[in-house]
């Protein structure tokens, strides 16, 4: 397969956020960004491997900044690795202020999109063209993101398997919950 360059599917969406995208706080919906950031996602993947794709993990989702009505979101995305069948795409998110003209970072998640042959199964995508230290950066950092993503997940599983509730109801005095009488 002929590989292609980061470029060539980069894709940005912008979209103005509208009174019917907020909550009761008048700040935009978590879902509504993170459904704007599936679709730049879906655009992004399905123009690198040239076939329909589907979404299998979010990460890096954190929304520490609130976003308004009014402002112009941008969501910039590009592939920064692939696998066989599987590309993880960066997405940064900017809101704006049209008025004022500043800008804020609101976040930088990691969408990993499958690309899937027309009888539903995962299919060989092409290799990706690294044109600047950048691209190899990012390739780079989403193999550790990967490895230590599995790390976490294997730790995870055995804590889970050893985890003694006995033992451990010591660690609920601290937290903000009480055990109800039975
Ligand atoms: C995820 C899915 C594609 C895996 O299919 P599969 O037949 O088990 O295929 P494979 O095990 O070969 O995995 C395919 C690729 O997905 C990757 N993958 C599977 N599970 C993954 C996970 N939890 N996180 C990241 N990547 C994953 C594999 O690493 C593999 O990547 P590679 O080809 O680059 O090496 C399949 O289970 C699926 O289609 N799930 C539903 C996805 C969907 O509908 N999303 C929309 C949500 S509404």
């Amino acid at each position: 397969m002929t590989p292609k360059s980061v470029a060539s599917s980069q894709t940005t969406i912008t979209e103005l956020m509208i009174p019917s995208y907020a909550n009761f706080g008048g700040k935009i919906h978590g879902g509504i960004l993170l459904s704007l950031m599936d679709k730049v996602a879906y655009a992004c993947a399905s123009k690198h491997a040239g076939t329909y794709v589907v979404t299998v993990s979010v990460d890096g989702v954190n929304f520490l900044q609130a976003i308004e009505v009014g402002e112009l979101v941008s969501l910039h995305a590009s592939v920064n690795y692939v696998g066989r069948s599987s590309m993880v795409i960066g997405i940064r998110v900017i809101a704006e202020n049209v008025r004022s003209g500043t800008q804020k970072h609101t976040n930088t998640s990691y969408f990993t999109m499958v690309a899937k042959d027309d009888d539903g199964k995962p299919t060989a995508v092409p290799p990706l063209l690294l044109d600047s230290k950048e691209d190899i950066r990012r390739f780079l950092e989403a193999i550790k993101r990967r490895e230590l993503k599995n790390l976490y997940a294997d730790e995870f599983d055995n804590e889970k398997t050893r985890l003694s509730v006995e033992e451990n109801l010591h660690l609920l005095e601290k937290e903000r919950c009480v055990i109800a009488q039975r």
